[in-house]
């Protein structure tokens, strides 16, 4: 694969991300697998993300890995970052990333109150409710913190190149964000400073937790998958107060999620997410969302659209979610335009594991 080659353009071209080299401006979207019995990564996990970095994706970030915490998930084989077996095991998978050519972040994830039965803690709840999630308490906060805290300091001792916290999609740091979920009265609810509070202490945690040279990326979205049209961010001048707060806390990199990367934001403007949140804050940004589902991408103008979007400086790194849990080698055949080895996403693909 050379610079040349180049229906996928610039994208194929070697980049530093927050000082991190990475050989394409590709990444792997997070998305959990349910493979790994106990928290622990197995060899075919290892295997699995080694086979994308093998096939030109500069960056993985792993699906969400949950902290050590009983609230944040109970999912048995939903990967943890404990000492021991599961760092033992996340070893194994940065080790295999790394002699693939790619590097990798660990996803760090708290469910909230997503959690499934809902008996776990949430930002907040209505008062009343009978059973469910019970809002976060103070205490609960330091709790959680420290556990963010440990997981960051697993990830760096597994040899993770960088850390991504999930604050997007409607889970307990996004249950902070948006209003709809946070009617706190405390310091952590109200205005979108105070709602950006409790996942700017935990950016300032796990950015404490690792080296200084490691990249911090924090994933966020407007949409829920409670609620596509859910917003944390009414106006750019909201989005910016959020995101400053996670810039002044010691993000790196903002990972704006969109269900399609195409799509603006606020009106106006044709800006996506990612593009909003580099102008406001200047960080590098990482784009998603429906980016080369089928054939059509090619020859619809999309891809076109993906690059000079790239090209304008709207984002700095692509992530591709489900196109390639069927097609480990997408970017590797897209870039070499054989097209007949790419296969349509279809829903069946997440339940394969290859
Ligand atoms: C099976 C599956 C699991 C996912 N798990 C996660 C996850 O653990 N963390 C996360 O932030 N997003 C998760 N996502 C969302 C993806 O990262 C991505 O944003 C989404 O699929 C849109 O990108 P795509 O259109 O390229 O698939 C998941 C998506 C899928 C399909």
């Amino acid at each position: 694969m050379t610079a040349t080659t180049t229906l996928l353009g610039s994208l194929l071209t070697p980049t530093t991300l927050a000082g991190l080299p990475l050989s394409s401006r590709f990444a792997m979207a997070p998305m959990t697998r349910f493979r790994s019995p106990g928290g622990v990564p197995t060899p075919e996990v290892a295997a699995y993300y080694r086979r994308r970095a093998e096939h030109g994706v500069g960056l993985i970030i792993t699906e969400g890995v949950l902290v050590d915490h009983p609230s944040a998930g109970h999912e048995t084989t939903v990967p943890r970052l404990t000492a021991g077996a599961a760092e033992d095991g996340w070893r194994r998978v940065t080790n295999e990333v790394h002699a693939g050519g790619g590097r990798i972040a660990a996803q760090l994830w708290h469910l909230g109150s997503a959690r499934e039965p809902v008996d776990g803690v949430a930002a907040w709840t209505p008062s009343g409710e009978p059973g469910g999630s019970r809002a976060m308490t103070l205490a609960d906060i330091d709790t959680l913190l420290a556990a963010y805290a440990e997981a960051a300091a697993g990830a760096v001792r597994a040899g993770f190149d960088a850390v991504e916290i999930h604050a997007a999609h409607g889970y307990l740091l996004d249950e902070f964000l948006w209003p709809h979920t946070n009617r706190r009265t405390d310091r952590f609810g109200g205005s979108p400073a105070a709602r950006a509070a409790f996942p700017a202490e935990v950016i300032r945690a796990v950015r404490g937790a690792v080296p200084a040279a490691m990249p911090v990326i924090v994933r966020f979205s407007q949409f829920k998958e409670r609620d596509f049209t859910a917003r944390i961010a009414e106006s750019p001048a909201e989005l910016a107060v959020i995101l400053d707060a996670f810039a002044a806390a010691g993000a790196d990199v903002l990972h704006a999620s969109q269900r399609r990367f195409a799509e603006p934001v606020f009106g106006g403007s044709a800006l996506n997410l990612a593009g909003w949140a580099g102008r406001l804050t200047g960080l590098p940004t990482i784009t998603v969302g429906s980016i080369g589902l089928d054939g059509a991408f090619f020859t619809s103008g999309a891809l076109d659209e993906l690059v000079r979007r790239h090209d304008a400086g709207e984002f700095d790194v692509a992530a591709l979610g489900r196109i390639l849990l069927g097609n480990p080698a997408w970017v590797s055949h897209a870039a070499a335009g054989r097209f007949g080895e790419i296969r349509d996403y279809r829903k069946s693909d997440e339940d394969t594991f290859f």
